[in-house]
């Protein structure tokens, strides 16, 4: 399967639509990390943000980040969910780095960068009619980890974009040619929970992963985690084209895109996720079976647009910087 075109996105739509598909404009870029160091500020490396604007350094897990949001960026009005993931920079030749800007997915309007969000029943085409049950107020979990040094989960990948519409085929590893429509970035979270954590120490054990990456059916759910819930993914479109320019690449040849805790392979790419989704209304859209007519409620893209939060880490992230937010060298 090559580029996926938007006559089968719409042919896609017309049949059983077995997925949410939505954009969320950027809530904050800053150096927070409320599941791997709550409290602190700042944490040790930058992370671009979407969702509700209860985001916070803190998110105590007791307290239902629904209900203390009240405003999102993303265009489910009911969905004060928050995701992030690192930063890319770009490293010029001569050491320098330069914050990478993302752009919406092209299917999705006029958003401010963000990220796209999937909540897949099964698959692209299919609901499984399976029962799926919706994560509860105070979940959380994350996918991969900075210290990885292998490209081993199936469903963090990386696509060379020739264009916006571009699927195939995904590396695990940053792409090393220039990408004339910029890097998209792909994360796919485990869908079956242990049906007790709301999370866990390392935030995954909680959770198992049965899927062999992009948006097929998972294998069926182990009996340490039988429950099945939303398959998540987040796709990311980085902007590189601003640096395709090969001279400023390094003369080794190798390729100078690196995520913001300075990772130039890209084996460490990491989600983060904290539920937060309004009553019932991600139940009920999992519960029908054509998600075409799910009832839940959206607002415009200048709504989303306007949702944001306050810096609490007030640091340079945008000049060209002799060091990454937060390291030392
Ligand atoms: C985060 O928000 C909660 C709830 O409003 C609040 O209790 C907490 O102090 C905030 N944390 C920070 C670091 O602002
Ligand atoms: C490094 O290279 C970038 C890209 O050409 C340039 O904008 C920047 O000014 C350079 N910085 C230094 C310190 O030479």
């Amino acid at each position: 399967m090559k580029g996926f075109s938007l006559a089968a996105a719409l042919a896609l739509a017309g049949s059983s639509q077995a997925y949410l598909r939505f954009g969320c404009a950027t809530l904050s870029v800053q150096r927070l990390d409320p599941l791997v160091e709550p409290g602190a500020i700042p944490s040790a490396h930058l992370h671009q943000i979407i969702g509700g604007n209860g985001f916070n350094a803190t998110m105590d897990p007791t307290t239902d980040v629904a209900q203390r949001a009240t405003c999102t960026t993303c265009s489910f009005s009911e969905d004060f969910s928050n995701y992030w993931t690192a930063v890319l920079y770009f490293k010029a030749r001569n050491g320098t780095y330069k914050r990478v800007p993302q752009y919406p997915n092209a299917l999705l309007g006029d958003l401010k960068g963000g990220m796209t969000v999937y909540y897949l029943q099964q698959d692209f085409s299919s609901n499984g009619n399976q029962k799926i049950t919706a994560f509860k107020p105070g979940f959380r979990m994350t996918v991969g980890t900075p210290q990885t040094t292998s490209g081993t989960n199936p469903g963090l990948r990386y696509t060379c974009l020739q264009d916006v519409m571009t699927r195939f085929p995904e590396t695990a590893e940053f792409p090393k040619q220039p990408c004339p429509a910029g890097i998209m970035a792909i994360h796919h979270f485990p869908a079956c929970w242990d049906g007790k954590n709301l999370d866990s120490p390392d935030h995954q054990s909680h959770m198992y992963n049965t899927g062999s990456g992009g948006f097929v059916s998972a294998g069926a759910c182990p009996a340490s985690h039988p429950v099945r819930v939303p398959q998540l993914a987040f796709e990311t479109m980085w902007d590189t084209r601003p640096f395709n320019d090969k001279s400023l690449w390094p003369a080794d040849g190798s390729q100078p895109f690196v995520w913001s805790y300075e990772d130039s392979k890209g084996y460490g790419t990491h989600g983060d996720y904290v539920f937060g989704w309004k009553g019932d209304a991600l139940q009920r859209a999992m519960d029908s079976k054509s998600l075409l007519s799910n009832g839940l409620a959206t607002q415009t893209v200048a709504q989303s647009n306007a949702c944001t939060i306050k810096n609490t880490v007030n640091e340079d992230i945008d000049s060209w910087l002799t060091t990454l937010p937060g390291r030392s060298m």
